[in-house]
Order: C-alpha cells, then sequence, then structure tokens
C-alpha cells in the first residue's frame, strides 16, 4: 500500500490524498460503505459501483468469521471474490463488534472468549488469529486487535485497557509481518489507537502508534456516546501526533457534520452504519437537510429525493413515491433510501475533497455543517 499527500488545507488542518492498494487507489477524504457481512445492506455490487461511486468497502471479521466462515471464503479465493468487488476491502477486526455484539464474553490477556450472537457457540479471538481470519478474508487493508473501553469508564480501566490493547497490537504486528497474503496480492495492517476520553491515554497511545511506522493509523474508542466536543477533542490531539505521511481513519464516525469536522482536523478515512442503517428506517441525508420518509409531509410532494446530488435514484424518485414504499412497507423503499444515502456520503467527501483542492474548504464546511443537520 502506499500514500501520497496530495495537499494541506491552508486554513484548516484538512488533507487531500491518494491510497494506492492492490485493488485500485482511493482518494482522500474518503467514506467507507460498511458490508458487515459481505453485503452493504440493501445494495448490489454494481449500484455501489455506477451510482454511488464507492471506491472502498468495509467489511467485519466477527461477522464473516461466524458466517459463511473461513472454509467457504477460502474455497471463493478471498471476500472479494466471494462477493464479486473488485474494488479495495478493508476489514474490522471485531475488536468492536466482539463487545456490542457477542453475548457473553471473557476478556484476558491471551484474547477475548465469546458466544455467537447467532448459535450461541463459543469462540476465541487472539490478535494472532484475527491477523489469520483477515488473512484469509483477503482485505487489503485489516484492522489490528483491540479493545474499545465503553463510555463512560474510569481511568484505571481506560488505563488498563489501553495497555493490553498495545501488548496485543505488538503480537499483531508479530503475526502479520511473518505471515503473508494468500492470494497473491498484498495486505496492510493499520494500528489503532485507543485512551477513552483521557488525554495522557490518547496522547500516549498516539505516540506509541506513530512510533511503529505502519502504513496507516486509525483512532478507534470514540462515537461510543461521548459528548461530541469531546470527540473532536481527542479526533485532534491523536491526529496533531500521528504521522502526516500516512493515512488516518476514524472508526465508526459519523454524521455529516462530524465526517466534515473530522476532515478539518486531518482525518482521511471514515465509515458508519449510519447510512444505510437510518436509510432502512427511512431516514435521508439530503444536501438541503435530513427527510424523515414516513412523514405524511411528503405524500404530495413529486419532486425528486435531492435534486442537488446528481445520482440515478436521488434525481429520477419522487419524495412521494419513497414514502409510500415505506408506508407500504415495500423491500424498494429501504433500497432507494440505502443507495440515495450512500451517494449523499459520497458526495460529501468529493465536494470535501474539491473544496480543499480550491482552498475553500473551511468557509463551505461551516455553511454546510449547518445546512446538513437541518430538519426539513
Ligand atoms: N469501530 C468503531 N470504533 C471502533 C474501535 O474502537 N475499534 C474497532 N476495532 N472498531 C471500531
Amino acid at each position: 500500500m502506499k500514500f501520497t499527500l496530495v495537499g494541506t488545507d491552508l486554513h484548516s488542518k484538512a488533507r487531500l490524498g491518494q491510497v494506492e492498494t492492490a485493488h485500485g487507489t482511493i482518494e482522500t477524504p474518503i467514506f467507507m460503505p460498511v458490508g458487515t457481512v459481505g453485503t452493504v445492506k440493501a445494495v448490489q455490487q454494481r449500484e455501489l459501483q455506477t451510482d454511488i461511486d464507492a471506491q472502498i468497502i468495509l467489511g467485519n471479521t466477527y461477522h464473516l468469521f461466524l458466517r459463511p466462515g473461513l472454509p467457504i471464503l477460502e474455497k471463493a479465493g478471498g471476500l472479494h471474490r466471494f462477493m464479486n468487488w473488485n474494488g479495495p476491502i478493508l476489514t474490522d477486526s471485531g475488536g468492536y463488534q466482539v463487545y456490542s455484539l457477542a453475548g457473553t464474553r471473557k476478556i484476558k490477556e491471551e484474547g477475548v472468549t465469546f458466544r455467537s450472537h447467532i448459535d450461541g457457540s463459543k469462540h476465541t479471538f487472539t490478535p494472532e488469529g484475527v491477523m489469520d481470519i483477515q488473512r484469509s478474508i483477503g482485505a487489503d487493508i485489516i484492522m489490528a486487535f483491540d479493545e474499545c473501553p465503553p463510555y463512560p469508564c474510569d481511568f484505571r480501566y481506560a488505563r488498563e485497557s489501553l495497555d493490553m490493547t498495545h501488548r496485543w497490537l505488538k503480537r499483531c504486528c508479530d503475526r502479520f509481518d511473518t505471515t503473508s497474503g494468500r492470494y497473491g496480492y498484498e495486505q496492510t495492517l493499520f494500528p489503532i489507537v485507543q485512551g477513552g476520553v483521557y488525554p495522557e491515554l490518547r496522547r500516549h497511545s498516539a505516540e506509541t502508534i506513530a512510533a511503529l511506522g505502519r502504513e496507516g493509523n486509525a483512532i478507534g474508542g470514540l462515537s461510543v456516546g461521548e459528548p461530541t466536543e469531546q470527540m473532536y477533542e481527542m479526533t485532534e490531539l491523536v491526529c496533531d501526533i500521528l504521522p502526516t505521511d500516512k493515512p488516518r481513519y476514524l472508526m465508526g464516525v459519523g454524521t455529516p457534520a462530524n465526517i466534515l469536522e473530522a476532515i478539518a482536523l486531518g482525518v482521511d478515512m471514515f465509515d458508519c452504519v449510519m447510512p444505510t442503517r437510518n436509510a432502512r428506517n427511512g431516514m435521508l441525508f439530503t444536501t438541503q437537510g435530513i427527510m424523515n420518509m414516513r412523514n405524511e409531509k411528503w405524500k404530495n410532494d413529486f419532486t425528486p429525493l435531492d435534486e442537488g446530488l446528481g445520482g440515478h435514484v436521488s434525481t429520477t424518485y419522487s419524495r412521494a413515491y419513497v414514502r409510500h414504499l415505506f408506508a407500504s412497507k415495500e423491500m424498494l423503499g429501504p433500497q432507494i433510501a440505502s443507495i440515495h444515502n450512500l451517494t449523499f456520503y459520497l458526495w460529501l467527501v468529493r465536494e470535501a475533497r474539491r473544496h480543499i483542492q480550491e482552498g475553500t474548504f473551511l468557509a463551505w464546511k461551516n455553511q454546510m455543517v449547518e445546512q446538513l443537520m437541518r430538519r426539513l
């Protein structure tokens, strides 16, 4: 993998970059649609490519390991081939899903033992095992196995958790560096900064991870319930320490406003279930603000979902039609809404890149943050 820092904004810490992977080049800042189990829910791979213009998607080790499982993924020749997505893929390590999804779990130095949320079966994830699993899945970018402490979390727990995450990280690097890709292309490992909302822990974690000199770095443990201001403070503190010549990935963030603010602090990569999850509940992000398609208000509105956006579904289908689909619980409602919301998120980061390039990012961002979060 190769990262090229193409430029830096003069009025903020926003950056323009390019990440070259074995499956293609990603322009940053970028948003990565979440495809947990080998599908971006309700969206076909062809639509990801054509309508949405996704450049990289995300998969989850935890889910893919449980179902379909490694024998099937290996037989298919890896996740790219299994799901027919030939672009870049990043997999999260399970260091988050184990805590948020699995049933009873025990965290020990060796790893985490948990019960599957699907059938209750018992499994253990270790740093080494999770590297091997992500080698088998075949993602271009794989994530270190970490503990994402809850919020709130006392200082002592956050410190002990962070120390363990760092010891696990060393084990991840050792395993990753002594194995190779199964499918004939290179993969890369991103470490994850943790430390809760404690500046000294965040600083220590960012310095530890910066010193490793990996090809990219991630910031985890945020957007877990802490006040938004604290999320920005931690993000800024960590971005100011992480190397400038490596991409920075803020995990699980966020709203359109969160993404723009974090770009201004120097973040390059994002993922979040919000555009797809909210779409399935009838909530659309548009260039003018947020629309709830279950609302009676759209019943007689025959204008397109969002003319400002471009893209097939957003300019073709009317608000009245999509409201009707949701009112009738038709499957096409969530499908159209998911494509629309992802088209919007990819539009948002494309516009951010354009404004960084033109030197107008800060003023544009300040106007958009207010505009995009309005309720229509
Ligand atoms: N996704 C969102 N936050 C996190 C985190 O802290 N760790 C991991 N592994 N994934 C995440």
